[in-house]
């Protein structure tokens, strides 16, 4: 199978293109490069892996770019929520209509499935119950409406010539060569290494799932080898009931596994954005689908990784694993412009 992987430069697409050349897939990348100045690490698995890669805006994809390939995975996106309300305009011009555009060109370049990262933070503000992947959807963002868009736009594309699969995952941690300090566990756990203090303004009371990254490419991968009747249509939240924390809890495991970090919770109320999430119908309905690691997995490899590389103090700060600094540090170089082109 030749997949298309868009955002392959990026903390998921830098895990996920080894993983799919080590189960024999071959893979086309695409990617504009806003991240391309950070790169953590390097060991064998990583370097292995560069695929053929075009240095393209997902806004100009054309069909013929595509020839030649079996299916996409699509990730290339403005990927968090602060940096959609950086500028919410040019957030549902990539995320939404670049996306659809996209899903356009793969029909017209006859792929069938077609793999779309969503995400948890659709669920917004929820009440602490349990959400499965028929409860109402409530996103706080402009990030989270788009998601919400584009499986409402290419959904109703799906039919025989057509299987997009929504994957929404819970917040990714967990090491890559692309890495990012802007998601939960992964800050921490550098706050931890870089500080030995893990210091809560607020009360860390939100409920927040997590996956581990490889966990993420193993759904994608089961995405794209299940029979089309499996997937077709349809959205999997992807992690693991246990793995639903609120942010307290979190801060804890990380503490556990950086011995001598000491945790402090704060009294201020945190962001409105809290929802648990129910992942029973990945683990019962994609042929193949488990979840191997837990939060706590994650902070001891993150732990194991700090200390090889011996990470300073100014790479957990480098602006290139902060997407909103790197963006912003990008705009006010005039490198690109006010629609995130390069000039
Ligand atoms: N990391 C998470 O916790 C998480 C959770 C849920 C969903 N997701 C989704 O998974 C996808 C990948 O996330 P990630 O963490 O790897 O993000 P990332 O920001 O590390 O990677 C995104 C990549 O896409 C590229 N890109 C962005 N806009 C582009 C454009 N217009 N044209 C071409 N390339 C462009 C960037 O250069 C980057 O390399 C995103 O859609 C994100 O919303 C991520």
């Amino acid at each position: 199978m030749r997949v298309f992987v868009t955002g392959v430069n990026g903390y998921i697409g830098a895990v996920l293109a080894p993983y799919l050349l080590e189960r024999g897939m071959t893979l086309l990348g695409l990617d504009t490069g806003y991240y391309r100045d950070g790169w953590l690490y390097s060991d064998n698995q990583s370097l292995a892996a560069t695929p053929h890669t075009l240095n393209k805006d997902l806004r100009t994809v054309t069909a013929a770019d595509l020839e030649g390939c079996d299916a996409v995975v699509h990730l290339a996106e403005l990927s968090n929520d602060p940096l959609g309300q950086n500028n919410p305009v040019v957030t549902h011009q990539i995320n939404h209509r670049g996306s659809v555009a996209l899903a356009n060109e793969a029909l017209r370049a006859g792929i069938g499935r077609f793999v779309y990262t969503s995400s948890c933070s659709v669920y917004g503000a929820g009440s602490g119950v349990f959400l499965d992947e028929d409860a109402r959807v409530n996103p706080q963002s402009a990030y989270a409406e788009c998601k919400v868009l584009v499986e409402r736009d290419l959904g109703v594309m799906a039919g025989p010539h057509f299987a997009p699969v929504f994957l929404r995952n819970a917040t990714a941690f967990g090491p890559s060569p692309r890495m990012r300090f802007d998601i939960v566990i992964n800050d921490l756990c550098a706050l931890a290494w870089t500080t030995k203090r893990i210091a809560m303004t607020s009360d860390g009371s939100p409920w927040r799932p997590v996956v581990h990254v490889q966990d993420i490419c193993e759904a994608i991968y089961r995405s794209l080898v299940a029979p089309e009747h499996a997937v077709r249509g349809k959205i999997f939240n992807v992690g693991q009931n246990s793995e639903n924390y609120r942010v307290r809890e979190l801060a804890q495991i990380v503490a556990d596994e950086f011995p001598g970090c000491a945790v402090s919770v704060g009294t201020s109320g945190s962001d409105n954005r809290s929802y648990r999430v129910s992942f029973e119908r990945i683990h019962r309905e994609l042929p193949g689908f488990k979840c191997q690691y837990t939060a706590r997995d994650g902070a001891r490899q993150l732990h194991a990784l700090f200390e090889r590389i011996q990470m300073a103090p100014e790479t957990y700060q480098f602006r290139a694993f902060t997407r909103l600094k790197q963006l912003t540090y990008l705009q006010s170089t005039k490198q690109i412009d006010g629609e995130f082109y390069w000039r």
